[in-house]
């Protein structure tokens, strides 16, 4: 193997110790950072990713309050309890777990929190300020992937960075905080034709598909940075990513692992998030 590996552990470690240690200060000035968590129905994956959240929350010191509300829920209570959240001055970052169930209209939904408690970054106010540069909350995973891209000390500026997928919460953001870091930008999707050659040209591989191992060997260039924010379970029943990390390790400069990789930066980012929520709530 070539590859050096970006660890998520490691990196998710030092940023979770450095919030701990803000949110030990924020309460010495009386400022008790609060995440309030929404989960609707009983989706599996989902009530694994919320109960990580909080176990995130409770090492740094930040406290969480899970609101559960049933799958048969209507939108007209799910934005009532929105309300109630929003109008709490003790909950500073308000995340409502995706996806919802059917008949729920996401969007509606994320258009109901505050821009001010949006630790996701997803509502439109937010999105709208990343595009255009200004201050906002930035989305977890894509902001983690370029904390990752900037540990391996190498320049993001001027490099052909190519992303493949284009969802809300993953690909659209991360091409948008890559633009902003001056990379040259490519998204790929289902519809692009020659992808193999498309991603066989990039610097930088962004992989935010939803495949096991959708992306091969001959697809990374030498010396690429690869990072996978794919979870996935593989044939063989265990934890992988979008990329082939073996055949990608072959031939990339730095990759990140699955599991140990993005997700853990993912859950890292919303500490800081929640943690900028409260402070700005606080006015400092
Ligand atoms: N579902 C999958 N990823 C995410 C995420 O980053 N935030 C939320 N709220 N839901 C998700």
């Amino acid at each position: 193997m070539a590859a050096q590996i970006i660890s998520g552990k490691t990196l998710a470690a030092r940023i979770k110790q450095r919030v701990a240690g803000e949110v030990a200060q924020l309460k010495e000035q009386g400022i008790h950072p609060c995440l309030a968590v929404m989960l609707v129905g009983d989706d599996p994956a989902s009530q694994v990713y919320v109960r990580g959240k909080q176990n995130d929350c409770a090492e740094c010191g930040i406290e969480s309050r899970l609101v559960r509300l049933e799958a048969s829920v209507t939108q007209a209570q799910v934005l009532e309890e929105l309300g109630r959240l929003a109008a709490d001055p003790s909950v500073h970052g308000v995340l409502v777990q995706l996806p919802l169930p059917a008949g729920i209209d996401e969007q509606a939904v994320i258009a109901a929190i505050p821009p001010e408690k949006d630790v996701d970054g997803f509502t439109p106010v937010n999105v709208g300020r990343m595009n255009i540069g200004l201050d906002c909350f930035l989305p977890c995973t894509p902001a983690g992937c370029i904390e990752m891209l900037r540990s391996t000390g190498l320049a993001i500026e001027g490099k052909q960075a190519v992303v493949v997928g284009r969802s809300n919460i993953v690909g659209k953001p991360a091409a948008a905080l890559l633009l902003r870091e001056n990379a040259t930008v490519t998204v790929c999707h289902s519809r692009t034709k020659d992808l193999a050659r498309v991603c066989a040209g990039a610097d930088i591989l962004v992989a935010a598909i939803g495949r096991a191992k959708f992306i091969t060997g001959d697809m990374i260039k030498p010396g690429a940075v690869v990072i996978d924010v794919g979870i996935n379970r593989g044939a063989d029943g265990k934890l992988c990513g979008d990329v082939d990390f073996d055949a990608a390790a072959e031939k990339a400069a730095f990759i990140t692992p699955v599991p140990g990789g993005v997700g853990l930066m993912t859950r890292a980012m919303l500490l800081c998030n929640t943690v900028q929520a409260a402070r700005m709530a606080a006015g400092r």
